[in-house]
């Protein structure tokens, strides 16, 4: 559910709005985490158009679910809706977190679809030159920033250039 946050001014206050297409992701957030400031919402972001103004948004592990031409969509999506910037923070396609994932997986969970998933994930993640390919495809590859940090993450961010972050 901290797919998709975003903060929304009301009353002079900051208001998270958290986005999942999955049902169960409201559900599982309200019951760990019952908050009236933060509106837990169940929706398709492609669809979804938020009530009022969005200041940021932030995008967690849910890039590496996306094709390519849905990635574009969804670049174009945020940046289109952050009026000051957003923040996208997702796996890091490598080969060193590949097998990482799959040695530990296999070794620590008896879960199938875990074993499975982890290592499917970091393979359908995206590497720096997939993340500029992609952001240049959506015109914004000159004002997003694409940076790697510890553990293996790749983190695009994008600050509007119209409102100055205090
Ligand atoms: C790997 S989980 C990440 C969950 C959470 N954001 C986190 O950081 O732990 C990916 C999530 O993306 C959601 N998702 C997939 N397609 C979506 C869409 N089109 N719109 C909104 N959420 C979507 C799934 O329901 C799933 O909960």
């Amino acid at each position: 559910m901290s797919k998709h946050a975003a903060t929304i001014p009301v009353n002079g206050g900051t208001v998270l709005s958290g986005v999942d297409l999955h049902p169960w992701s409201r559900q599982s957030a309200e019951a760990s985490y019952p908050v009236s400031s933060i509106r837990y919402k169940t929706a398709d972001i492609f669809s979804f158009e938020p009530e009022e103004p969005v200041d940021f948004i932030i995008c967690s592990l849910f890039t590496h679910h996306l094709y390519d031409e849905q990635l574009i969509r969804f670049l174009s999506w945020i940046d289109e809706h952050a009026a000051r910037g957003w923040f996208i923070n997702d796996l890091h396609r490598h080969i060193i977190p590949y097998y990482f994932i799959k040695l530990a997986t296999g070794m620590f969970s008896r879960n199938r679809l875990i074993r499975n998933d982890a290592a499917v994930s970091v393979a359908r993640a995206f590497s720096v030159a997939d993340w500029q390919r992609m952001l240049d495809k959506a015109g914004i590859g000159g004002r997003a920033r694409v940076q790697w940090f510890f553990p293996f993450r790749l983190c695009v961010s994008c600050q509007a250039q119209s409102v100055p972050i205090q």
